[in-house]
């Protein structure tokens, strides 16, 4: 049976897929000569250390290759979508198109229009509980949150450095390190508690060169939410070493229960962050943020990091010399988003009823039908890893052959775990509708 349409074409191992996806240009990691140069010369072209490397990004290539598929007409449901499918609300984008309209199309300063960066700042001293009113001046922002991720990388890592990564880990954090041509280091918390760190995960890793810790809550793959207490035992325990901690709150909002922070409007909540621990208990930080996934807002490309504004200062002056300034009808948007609060609660929480009830719908599909699998609870974000490895076989030994027989057996297409450090799992999506979430999962029980 063949209901994706597979078999007429030589399905080649998700790696060579993702390759092909990616262009097939991109070096062997161990290689810094570009072999299959489109146009070969004499000599070949060295590339910098700087990207020996580098690998592309899975998840955008999975997605890729889902697209491209359907496109052919093959019969795809694609779970592996890192974004909400929902389209940005109305609002938000008029107000770029009205900025547009009054010739708003101009260059901004480096760090972003001034009231943005203010409201950036309001908006997380409206949330912060425990006395945080953060700085205009130590906020930047970015073209997107991997942005500010990278801008925080380069500019406070480098060589010999060793930079802690919590594991599972969204795939680009270990990337971004290496350009920075820093070591990434893979810590990961006991499978059982969602692989949430404690302190006693980090001693064991923690060497005299870590300069730096990556956390993400809500994760991305996981799900998994840090507790107050858990964050601050995290957060204490980089302070008490003068280690760099880069928060990646992204998903803050899409939180679904636990001890998150009441915002007091329209009964939303988000999740721990490190504003929500009294100021004297953090130390030197960088919180990562933006509106790509809590307001639907992925393609407009804007994101901020929020420091101490000496370091903000380096990390426009990094801008100004790459990307100058987040694009300009983009920050309006975002002004209009963080600065019409009722509103925007009102837009996430219709967003995260839907996430909450599809994750509720998935989590009970698949104890149902694939009892066998088990998988992290997720309780935000919008993902759910489940851990595949009880069906490895002689000829599926890892998770790209999982995907890659599942999306041959059923054209349901999830992301190798590899991708995010731990290949015995993959990721699910579930931004995407109740019922085709309900015939993917069919899929799953049935296609094998
Ligand atoms: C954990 C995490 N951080 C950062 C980003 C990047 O966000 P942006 O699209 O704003 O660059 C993503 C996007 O997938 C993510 O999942």
């Amino acid at each position: 049976m063949d209901p994706a349409g597979w078999t007429d074409q030589a399905l080649a191992r998700p790696t060579d897929l993702l390759l092909a996806v990616a262009g097939g240009d991109i070096p062997h990691p161990d290689s810094p000569v570009l072999r299959n140069d489109p146009n070969p010369r004499e000599t070949p072209v060295e590339l910098s250390p700087n990207v020996q490397r580098l690998r592309p990004s899975a998840t955008i290539a999975v997605s890729t290759l889902a697209k491209r598929l359907r496109a052919e007409g093959r019969d795809i449901i694609d779970l592996s979508a890192g974004e909400p499918d929902f389209p940005t609300p109305e609002w938000i984008s008029d107000a770029a198109v009205a900025g547009i309209r009054d010739g708003r199309t101009g260059y901004t300063p480096a760090p972003g229009l001034p009231e943005l960066r203010e409201a950036v700042a309001r908006d997380l001293e409206r949330r912060a509980t425990s006395g945080w009113a953060p700085e205009a001046d130590g906020v930047v922002v970015t073209s997107g949150a991997k942005q500010a991720l990278f801008n925080a990388c380069f500019t406070l890592f480098g060589p010999g450095d060793e930079v802690l990564v919590a594991t599972p880990y969204w795939t680009s954090y270990p990337q971004i390190v290496g350009l920075a041509r820093a070591e990434p280091v893979f810590v990961s918390g006991a499978e059982e508690r969602g692989f949430r760190l404690t302190p006693a995960d980090l001693d064991a890793a923690v060497t005299e060169n870590t300069r730096g810790l990556i956390i993400c809550s809500p994760s991305n793959p996981t799900g998994a939410v840090y507790s107050r207490d858990e964050l601050a035992a995290v957060v204490g325990w980089a302070r008490e070493r003068g280690i760099w901690l880069i928060s990646d709150e992204i998903y803050r909002w899409i939180v679904f229960e636990g001890d998150g922070t009441d915002d007091g409007g329209e009964g939303v909540s988000s999740a721990p962050g490190v504003m929500d621990l009294p100021p004297d208990q953090v130390g030197p930080h960088v919180v990562i943020d933006g509106v790509s996934k809590c307001f639907a807002m992925t393609g407009w490309r804007i994101g901020y990091a929020v420091t101490e504004p000496e370091l903000a200062g380096k990390l426009a002056a990094m801008q100004s010399h790459t990307t100058s300034n987040a694009a300009t009808p983009s920050q309006l948007a975002a002004l209009e988003a963080l600065t019409r609060t009722d509103q925007a609660r009102r837009a996430i929480g219709e967003m995260v009823t839907a996430f909450r009830r599809r994750r509720d719908l998935v989590v009970a599909r698949l104890r149902e039908h694939l009892p066998h699998l088990s998988f992290v609870e997720p309780q935000g974000a919008f993902y759910l890893f489940m851990r595949v490895d009880a069906e490895f076989d002689d000829e599926v030994t890892d998770s790209q052959g999982w995907c890659s027989r599942v999306l041959e057996d059923t054209g349901v297409a999830l992301v190798p775990g590899v991708a995010f450090g731990d290949d015995r799992y993959v990721r699910l999506s579930y931004a995407t509708s109740d019922e085709l979430l309900e015939e993917a999962v069919r899929r799953l029980a049935e296609g094998r």
